[in-house]
């Protein structure tokens, strides 16, 4: 569904979006699927579905071919709803614990994009790149560019993610192997890339990274093995880690971080 969006000139000067993904003058052409989630409203993906649906009008007419190309110039309506291209903002949040990785909620607890003391109008179309747990810290990605969320969620792309656990009883090496070799869980098997003791002296604390995102995904891992998690952070994500962001806050990603997002996942 369409959601409202700002039109707001670019007030980040540290990070230019990497130049071939700008909507840079009225007179550019873009293929539509391309500005709709540069608009925030979906993937480029979902963008062809709700074209080829005919749920898009350009300047007041159902479009329903693929290739179809627009300019900013051009009025785009979603069922019905205009949509603007948005100012694409990357951001990566220190998440603490006692967060819900949700934009609101309606029960009122406390949500990632609680933690963002940007103006409401900037804060319009971010939305947390995947979940973690309530009680889950660490590293989380936020964004409103669509694509680049769509693909770094998906599965093929197999997006590192590492982190640390601490257990309520110690592991033994057999552990850390079942976890190399792939643990069954009620929704198929999961494999840690990488399982390691930091500090082999202390078997109640492990690095361990994913690839995949499934719900709750490393706590069943080790639950599998008979361990309850005591305390999961995540300390790197597609690379990126909240060195020098303390708990609750946040930092802007880099151009440099934002370009090699994208090389990840093929943009
Ligand atoms: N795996 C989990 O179990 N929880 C998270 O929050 C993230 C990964």
């Amino acid at each position: 569904m369409a959601r409202k969006h700002r039109t707001k000139r670019p007030t980040d000067r540290n990070v230019p979006k990497p130049a071939a993904r700008t909507i840079a003058s009225d007179k550019e052409e873009v293929r539509l699927n391309r500005f709709m989630a540069r608009s925030g409203v979906c993937s480029r993906r979902e963008a062809d579905k709700l074209i080829a649906r005919g749920e898009v009008a350009v300047n007041g007419k159902k479009v329903t071919e693929l290739g179809s190309k627009v300019t900013p110039k051009d009025t785009i309506e979603v069922h019905g709803r205009k949509i603007v291209p948005l100012h694409l903002a990357w951001y990566i949040l220190n998440k603490p614990s006692n967060v819900i990785t949700t934009t609101k909620d309606e029960r009122g607890r406390k949500c990632v994009m609680d933690l963002f003391d940007l103006p409401e109008k900037e804060k319009d179309g971010l939305f947390p790149v995947g979940r973690l747990d309530r009680d889950t810290t660490g590293v989380l990605l936020v964004t409103n560019d669509g694509d680049l969320a769509h693909r770094l969620m998906h599965p093929s792309y197999e997006i590192d993610k590492m982190y640390l656990v601490r257990t309520d009883t110690d592991l033994k090496d057999e552990d850390l192997a079942a976890l190399l070799g792939g643990v069954t869980l009620d929704d198929g098997p999961a494999a840690a890339g990488r399982a390691a003791f930091p500090d082999p002296s202390v078997r109640n604390v492990v690095g361990i990274s994913i690839h995949e995102g499934r719900n709750r995904q490393v706590r069943r891992m080790f639950e599998a093995l008979g361990h309850d998690v005591v305390s999961l952070e995540r300390i790197k994500y597609a690379g990126l880690t909240a060195k020098g962001i303390r708990r609750g806050k946040w930092r802007r990603l880099s151009r440099d971080e934002v370009s090699a997002l994208y090389r990840k996942v093929k943009l």
